[in-house]
């Protein structure tokens, strides 16, 4: 079978270990020929091809990035853009997809499915609110990179007695900013999924800082927004993808910070090395066990469907299913975050 490959939206660390399973396990076991799009959806709609053999997947496990190249493009708005996957895919004899991206890839899979392409599709994001998976390829290693960073900000933090915020992506949901806030021991978490008040936020620094400490670590989502009817209003700021500009509520909450306390306050904004460099294990193993699983389930003629982790299992999920839904952080993981300020 002719199966086609690609990867689509902001890239992630472990998209290469899933590229490698597809091809070594398509390949090497069901003798599939795997044809990769480059640059997302978007290589479809060009017709933009790359062969895929085992000699383009060696030494690649532990590289950031995708080999294939990726693309925020979504066929379905763009105008003629599902005929001309249709049309590619006619042409480059492909009898299934293997789609690997976030919500906006995955919402466009749904679509390209519904007009008859078979479709096993693959969750990645290091925002980690993909609905119907426990985990997303790429989301561990960037927590792993923000609690680094935290621990980092710690030593400085300490040192000058400052205020320290950091800015981590996260646009609807606020997993990266309660996991790594966790991990590197952060005084404040600020999610999308509990809009804060600045006003408790000031009482809360005055008062550590006057009880029993110095310096403060606050971790902020990008996402996250200030209560409604509290006393700061603000905008979220996004560009023409819906992502959120970034810096921009970090920089934000710096200034009001410093402005209420008093406290010598510096914002360090994580934006793209959450999502360069080498992927964890954790995110090679997902990857790898993401790949083996869609490849598995074309070949036994499954379409319009997720893998999904599901506690220790890979499970396959409608893609109907998610669409339109965001993984929310639990309000026990951010408790957690608040009992340990
Ligand atoms: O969707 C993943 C993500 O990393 C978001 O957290 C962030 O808002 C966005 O991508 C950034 O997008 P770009 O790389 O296009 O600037």
């Amino acid at each position: 079978m002719r199966v086609g490959l690609l990867t689509g939206g902001g890239d992630v660390p472990g998209l290469n270990a899933a590229i490698r399973a597809v091809v070594k396990h398509g390949e090497g076991e069901h003798g599939h020929s795997i044809v990769g799009f480059r640059n997302g959806w978007k290589g479809v709609v060009d017709g933009d091809v790359q062969p895929m053999t085992r000699q383009h997947i060696r030494n690649v496990l532990q590289v950031g990035g995708t080999l294939l190249g990726t693309a925020r493009y979504h066929p379905h708005a763009a105008d003629g853009g599902l005929d001309a996957v249709l049309a590619t895919l006619e042409a480059e004899r492909i009898e299934a997809l293997i789609c690997i991206g976030g919500d906006g890839t995955l919402h466009a899979a749904s679509k390209v499915a519904e007009a008859g392409v078979r479709i096993v599709a693959i969750p990645k994001t290091i925002d980690n609110d993909v609905w119907g998976t426990d985990a997303s390829i790429g989301f561990d290693t960037a927590v792993t990179i923000a609690t680094e960073a935290i621990d980092r900000i710690h030593t400085t933090a300490e040192s000058h007695n400052r205020v320290m915020v950091v800015e981590v992506m996260g646009r609807h949901a606020g997993w990266i900013a309660a996991a790594s806030g966790i991990a590197g021991g952060a005084e404040l978490v600020l999610a999308p999924e509990a809009p804060f008040d600045i006003d408790r936020i000031e009482r809360f620094l005055k008062h550590r800082h006057r009880a029993h400490a110095s310096f403060s670590i606050v971790v902020v989502a990008e996402g996250a927004v200030p209560a409604e009817g509290t006393s700061m209003s603000y905008e979220t700021q996004v560009g023409k993808f819906g992502e959120i500009v970034a810096g921009a509520v970090g920089e934000r909450l710096k200034s009001e910070i410093e402005q209420r306390t008093g406290f010598d306050t510096r914002v360090t904004v994580l934006g793209h090395v959450q999502r360069g460099g080498t992927p964890t294990a954790a995110d090679r193993i997902l990857g790898s066990r993401f790949g083996v699983a869609a490849i598995d389930a074309i070949t036994r003629g499954e379409t319009g469907v997720m893998t999904a982790l599901r506690g220790d299992r890979v499970e396959l999920v409608p893609l109907g299913e998610i669409a339109g839904k965001v993984k929310h952080v639990p309000d026990e993981l951010l408790q957690v975050a608040r009992a340990l300020a």
